[in-house]
């Protein structure tokens, strides 16, 4: 099993250096969802994201040699240009999980400022941007120092091993387009400990598909995901609900090869509500769809019904519909999303969004 844990990564005594590094990385918008966990960041199932372009996280990883040497992280935390207590505990946390695979992380002082492209708290999930940025800042740090990783390929998948440990759906965000994350007997190379690229097999009506987030609320969420990974250990229907996104899985990635939008769309509307009624079978039950959410839904499946256009929607965990469609038909869509769904937004407020180019190092 692929073991990251490296004890050359140290500095040499007396090693005195500093540098900078910054990475934009984009949020993902999962299809087929990963919704329970076990052990060390392991997903219960396979998933499978459309990386997006728009919505992402810009870190800034600043690092020099510690004055004084010492067994704990040292690191200053901006977000948004504000110092964040809340913030910066959590990445201390995250830091010192990963030690065994970056030793040098307690030998240098760490400055790191992160800012999201997308309006503070839109109620769009951050985690996945934020900790893939990071991710990919520290292997870029390992990089320049210890002259490792020059291979894009093990670059990559050591940025995503280690995303994957500061949130799972991080992991997928790594690549463009398109990414699978975890083991399946569908896609050659998959990983529960990384995720991979799904791009070369996909359809070319998938490169630029379109994934506008209407945000239906921006209210902090009642029920955060790792909590709800966890209540999945006592839902009745866990077992059957990982049998059937291994299915699923299966049956998706048909309609992402041939370009079967139908199938595409009945699938990806029958996960994004099984994630929700996981959510409400918890226990306790948590609802985080909002009465908008639901009339949206209602609205886009009439549409759908009178125009036959291949429209569809997805949900994240939380409020706010995604609407995917391919770019031909953009131009009515858009007609309708402006006419109908928007009225039901918080504040109007919209993300235009598409699958994306992936990271970029700045
Ligand atoms: C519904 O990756 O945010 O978005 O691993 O605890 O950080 P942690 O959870 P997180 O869960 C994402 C859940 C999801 C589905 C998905 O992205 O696959």
């Amino acid at each position: 099993m692929l073991d990251y844990t490296n004890s050359d990564l140290r500095l040499t005594a007396n090693q005195s250096l500093s540098g900078k590094t910054q990475w934009i990385s984009p949020s993902n918008l999962a299809l087929i969802k990963y919704w329970g966990k076990y052990g060390r960041q392991l997903p219960r199932n396979p998933s499978i994201s459309f990386t997006l372009d728009t919505a992402a996280t810009t870190t800034t990883l600043s690092y020099r040699t510690k004055e004084t040497p010492g067994d704990t992280i040292k690191l200053d935390f901006k977000f948004d240009g504000q110092p964040n207590e809340a913030f910066r505990a959590k990445l201390v946390k995250f830091l010192t999980s990963i030690v065994d695979i970056f030793p040098f992380l307690t030998q240098l002082a760490f400055s790191v400022e992160s800012s999201n492209s997308f309006p503070h708290s839109a109620g769009i999930a951050s985690s996945a941007s934020s900790m893939s940025a990071l991710a990919l800042c520290l292997c870029t740090v390992e990089k320049e120092i210890f002259g490792t990783l020059n291979d894009k390929t093990e670059f990559y998948k050591k940025a995503s091993y280690v995303a994957r440990l500061g949130s799972g759906s991080a992991c997928r965000s790594v690549y463009d387009t398109m990414a699978v994350w975890g083991e399946t007997p569908e896609v050659v190379g998959s990983s529960d400990l990384y995720a991979v690229p799904f791009r070369e097999q996909l359809h070319e009506i998938y490169h630029d598909f379109h994934d506008d987030i209407l945000i239906v609320s921006k209210g902090e969420k009642s029920v955060s995901s790792s909590a709800g990974h966890g209540l999945m250990e006592g839902n009745i229907f866990a077992d059957n609900r990982y049998a059937q996104a291994n299915t699923r899985f299966a049956e998706l990635q048909v309609a992402l090869k041939n370009g079967d939008l139908e199938a595409f769309g009945q699938i990806t509307e029958n996960e994004a509500l099984t994630l929700h009624a996981l959510m409400m079978t918890s226990e306790p039950s948590y609802i985080l769809m909002r009465p908008n959410t639901l009339a949206q839904i209602e609205l886009l499946r009439e549409f759908r019904n009178d125009t036959k256009l291949p429209v569809y929607f997805s949900l994240d965990a939380g409020p706010n519909l995604h609407l995917l469609y391919p770019d031909n038909i953009a131009a009515p869509v858009q007609d309708f999303i402006e006419a109908t769904l928007l009225p039901l937004c918080e504040k109007g407020e919209i993300i235009k969004d598409r699958a994306g180019k992936g990271p970029q190092e700045v």
